[in-house]
């Protein structure tokens, strides 16, 4: 890790790696060279700097479900931004049978069925904004009844456009589950996920069922990194 005096933006961010006799260094956002390297992403994300996205969202997830006199059990579950499965492995040991991931990167999928095998129905490589019919057809095949997209918005991951596509496949009054940096969702935010959420709650789009600031993970100086988790149920296409 970089010495703890030095701070990064979460863009930025960056370690080094012993391979045999050299040392490598690699960005937090280079996912498949991370992904690449069995047991790596845990390493560090997990073990080291005590990311609790997937485990949190979950548990929130299954609580709000409870309350709606619901179960996971009945949730036909689009996880975008899967990665190596992690996510998927958390709504599986809660009782969710039907998961289908999707990520952009082949390296995802690969790591995905290497680490995690059997956690998905199916894993497709994609990319949300230049959609195929055929993927399209496919995608809307399924009949999603929930959308999970945890710790994959913003920072060059998941523009808008790209959630609003896997949003609008949801069935009415599907469930959706996100997480997204406190800062998104201000005032000042530019990335355009506080239009679209601060939108989507005031036209009715999207009811907010539940948010609660949790600690995503630490940067690599030790400051925690906060992150705001949403359920809700979408009640309308986002336009
Ligand atoms: C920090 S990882 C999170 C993985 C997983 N959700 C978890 O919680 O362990 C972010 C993931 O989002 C994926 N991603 C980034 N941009 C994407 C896009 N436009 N479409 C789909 N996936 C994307 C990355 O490839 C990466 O696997």
């Amino acid at each position: 890790m970089p010495e703890p005096s030095h701070s990064y933006d979460q863009d930025a961010e960056w370690f080094v790696v012993k391979e045999g006799e050299n040392w490598r260094e690699i960005r937090f956002h280079d996912y498949s060279a991370i992904y690449d390297v069995p047991g790596l992403y845990e390493q560090l994300f997990y073990e080291t700097l005590r990311c609790d996205s997937p485990r949190f969202m979950s548990e929130f997830l299954d609580a709000e479900l409870v309350k709606a006199g619901e179960s996971g059990s009945g949730l036909r579950v689009f996880d975008l931004g899967a990665g190596n499965g992690i996510m998927g492995d958390e709504l599986r040991r809660r009782g969710v049978e039907f998961v289908v991931g999707a990520d952009i990167l082949p390296a995802a999928e690969e790591a995905a069925a290497r680490d995690r095998p059997g956690t998905y129905r199916a894993y497709h490589v994609l990319d949300m904004l230049n959609l195929t019919e055929d993927q399209r057809h496919m995608l809307d095949g399924y009949r999603f009844n929930a959308l999970t997209c945890i710790a994959a918005l913003g920072f060059g991951d998941i523009p808008p456009g790209c959630f609003r596509t896997a949003y609008n496949l949801l069935e009415t009054d599907g469930w959706v589950a996100l997480t997204i940096k406190e800062g998104f969702l201000a005032e000042t935010d530019t990335s355009g996920f506080a239009t679209m959420i601060r939108e989507s709650l005031r036209d009715g789009t999207f009811e907010m069922l539940e948010s609660r600031t949790y600690q995503h993970r630490l940067a690599t100086n030790g400051d925690p990194l906060h992150y705001v988790g949403i359920i809700g149920r979408k009640r309308k296409d986002l336009p």
